[in-house]
């Protein structure tokens, strides 16, 4: 039986989807100088969200610095202004976020999301195997009762969905497709068992966003098969900061629901060379429709994380991981099992997952 937010969302979608059309006409690239507002850090007292995106527009001021009693138009407002979303793109993330912030809070938020933490819940929005961010519950908490950071940026396992790439400076989709299966696998490995959720319709949209502000519009295909740059997606996501200063600007032509859409699927459907183990069933291949909340949701509600929201040591320069992983709000090392940090070649997905099965073998013999 699905859950109502389950039902609002479909309902949402349904619209969503029939007016989505192709890819848009070439843009104009016209680059801009920098953000309008400068970036500052967080204090510890503002809110974060598990959302790269959210965060950076509230770092920026461009919604409220505090992440706190944000109006929905200025969510809408900030990403046509600062990122060259479209409102089309994300009418169904603000539908799922109201759900959230009502299922959370216990009463209807109106047109002003409480906070930006509320979407930390778990198996709400906020999902496992993210791309940046640790799932909830981990089997190397200390015990069952322990949650993890699951809202703010984690350098490991960021680096995890990198290590994929083998050191190449573009993501197509083919490749975004074995990051999104990688970071399944993982989670996998590190899960508690009962708590993993797959969440490959609200994942394929993050993945579709991230092709639709990171693309390099440098490249020929830019507007037929964008390829994400990875060190602005790195910089981006390091930082929660725009990437100007590494030659990026968003979009000039705004990207609306028929490029996320697109963008998304062609993920889902790109062939991957090998599968990383264990998936669950059905991993490989495409989902439910894009952005759809898990049913599950709306059965048990879970403490939401307090840690401090992330601000990265400094914003500027080409590449700031190795300063901001110090001061990263998760303060306590993610051992993550990754077969792509071994001495196998990272292109050799096969021997990778050879590799990650003999693992998983040797730690089950041990805790037998
Ligand atoms: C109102 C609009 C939006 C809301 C409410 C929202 C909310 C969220 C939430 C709750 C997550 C956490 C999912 C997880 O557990 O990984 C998330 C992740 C993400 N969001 Fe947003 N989002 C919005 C718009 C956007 C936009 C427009 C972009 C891109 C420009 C974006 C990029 C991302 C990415 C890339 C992730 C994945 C992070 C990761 O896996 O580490 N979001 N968002």
């Amino acid at each position: 039986m699905p859950s109502m937010l389950a039902i609002r969302a479909l309902w949402v979608l349904n619209l969503f989807i029939s007016s989505s059309i192709a890819f848009p006409s070439l843009d104009p690239i016209v680059p801009r100088a920098a953000a309008s507002q400068p970036y500052e850090a967080p204090g510890p007292g503002d809110a974060r969200a598990p959302c790269p995106a959210l965060n950076t527009l509230a770092n920026h001021g461009c919604i409220n610095h505090n992440g706190s009693d944000i109006a929905r138009q200025s969510i809408i407002d900030a990403f046509q202004a600062q990122f060259g979303i479209e409102e089309s793109a994300i009418d169904l993330a603000l539908v799922n976020a109201f759900v959230v912030c009502e299922y959370v809070t216990g009463a209807d938020c109106g047109t002003t999301l409480k906070n930006l933490t509320i979407l930390a819940e778990p198996h709400a929005f906020e999902h496992d195997h993210s791309f940046s961010r640790e799932d909830y519950m981990m089997s190397y908490l200390p015990d069952g009762a322990a949650f993890t950071d699951n809202q703010n940026f984690n350098a490991s396992i960021f680096q995890s969905s990198l290590d994929v790439l083998g050191g190449s400076t573009h993501v197509n989709y083919k490749q975004m497709n074995q990051i999104r299966l990688q970071r399944e696998a993982l989670s996998l490995n590190n899960t508690v068992p009962g708590w993993f959720v797959e969440s490959k319709p609200i994942q394929e949209f993050e993945a579709g966003f991230i092709f639709a502000v990171m693309g390099d519009f440098n490249l020929p295909k830019y507007n037929v098969t964008p390829k994400i740059r990875v060190e602005w997606w790195n910089y981006w996501f390091t930082n929660e900061s725009f990437p100007y200063e590494l030659g990026w600007h968003p979009p000039t032509v705004p990207r609306g629901s028929d490029f996320v859409l697109s963008a998304s699927s062609e993920v889902l459907a790109a062939r991957v060379k090998s599968t990383p183990a264990p998936l669950v069933s059905g991993a490989v291949g495409t989902a439910d429709a894009p952005g759809t909340l898990n049913e599950a949701v709306a059965t048990t509600t879970y403490q939401i994380p307090t840690f401090e929201p992330y601000a990265a040591a400094g914003v500027g320069g080409a590449d700031k991981r190795d300063v901001s992983t110090s001061t990263e709000a998760t303060a306590t090392a993610v051992p993550v099992i990754n077969p792509y940090m071994q001495t196998l070649a990272p292109s050799d997905i096969a021997a990778q997952q050879a590799y990650a099965t003999s693992v998983m073998s040797v730690l089950s013999s041990m805790s037998a």
